[in-house]
């Protein structure tokens, strides 16, 4: 243990283009199937955790302000497993957030990243290699995984806690792909993931989708290391879509689309009909849409989308970094 057991950690969240919907296990976050995401570079996370033999208990701070409500319980959950392993004080937790949370643009992804890389490191030991990270930011929230590694990555979904893990598919100088996100909505959403994780995991479409997704995931592999769009858009935009409506038809219904996201979707579709230029489009859960195109046509959608929703915040993503340390410490 070093002396100040202080360390910081950047991390991208990231869009899933093979999703994560349904669980086998809740208590480690074991998904019910394999999926495949792009970190995004411009939603990040920031955290500082300082370990304490001073503190009594754990605080918790976002963007400066003490919070004291279910998110500061689950991060203390989470530090327990942390301390399970390692020594047992309280922390100080602070993290900054370069976008909006809970929006449809995962913030638990980058959150759980980043804080577990950091508290890890905080101990001062050797960390973990990077598929064990994985593993760590999983048990915190099953998106995070694949935010430790850069660029486009795959969950080996697996079966038990070890089986379960995040690989590099291909760096982010592989493929100069963009997705600018369109902030409809910043309220938070009223069906959370975990609930809706819970929801999809008995809904009598999941066989069906788990009987196609091992093609489905092998056809996506195949056009991202091919650098194949239109195959690759056609398959994510089906995926998200199936995903919808897994959501919108569950007991109870999860309606994360608003009407301004189908407005888009229809604008979407016509445009890439009309102009001939090829550009997709994903959703998470939420009502925010994730526009995909490649890089040398991102100008003229970007111009094209704050046209159509010229009162909405874009959010340009590139190809992301994996997680990191830093010496920019927040506290
Ligand atoms: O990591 P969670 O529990 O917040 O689940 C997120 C699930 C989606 O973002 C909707 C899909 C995915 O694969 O990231």
């Amino acid at each position: 243990m070093s002396d100040l057991m202080r360390a910081t950690a950047t991390a991208c969240s990231n869009i899933a283009f093979i999703k994560y919907w349904g669980k086998q296990d809740f208590d480690s976050n074991i998904p019910l199937n394999d999926s495949i995401s792009m970190c995004l570079s411009e939603a990040v996370t920031t955290t500082t955790v300082v370990w304490s033999p001073d503190l009594s208990q754990d605080e918790f701070y976002l963007d400066g302000e003490r919070v004291l409500d279910d998110r500061s319980l689950r991060i203390s959950r989470y530090l327990d497993r942390i301390r399970d392993q390692y020594y047992r004080m309280s922390a100080r937790v602070a993290s900054v957030n370069s976008f909006p949370a809970g929006t449809g643009i995962a913030s638990s992804a980058s959150a759980f990243a980043a804080l577990s890389t950091a508290a890890i490191a905080a101990f001062g030991e050797d960390s973990p290699d990077l598929t064990e990270m994985s593993r760590w930011a999983r048990r915190g929230s099953g998106s995070a995984s694949r935010s430790i590694e850069s660029g486009y990555v795959e969950w080996v979904g697996g079966h038990d806690d070890a089986s379960s893990y995040c690989r590099q598919l291909c760096g982010p100088e592989h493929w100069d792909l963009r997705d600018i996100v369109v902030v409809l909505s910043t309220k938070p959403k009223a069906i959370s993931s975990t609930e809706g994780h819970r929801i999809a995991s008995v809904h009598p479409f999941m066989e069906a989708r788990q009987a196609e997704l091992p093609a489905r995931l092998a056809a996506l592999k195949g056009a991202l290391v091919a650098r194949d769009f239109v195959t690759f858009g056609e398959i994510v935009e089906h995926e998200a879509m199936e995903v919808q409506a897994i959501m919108m038809s569950g007991r109870p219904s999860a309606l994360y689309m608003q009407p301004e996201t189908i407005g888009l979707i229809h604008a979407l579709r016509a445009f890439r009909e009309s102009s001939g230029l090829p550009v997709y489009f994903t959703l998470d859960a939420g009502p925010n849409l994730h526009v995909l195109c490649e890089g040398r046509h991102a100008h003229r959608i970007e111009a094209w989308l704050k046209k159509l929703a010229p009162t909405a915040d874009l959010l340009h993503n590139r190809p992301g970094p994996g997680t990191l340390l830093s010496d920019a410490h927040l506290i």
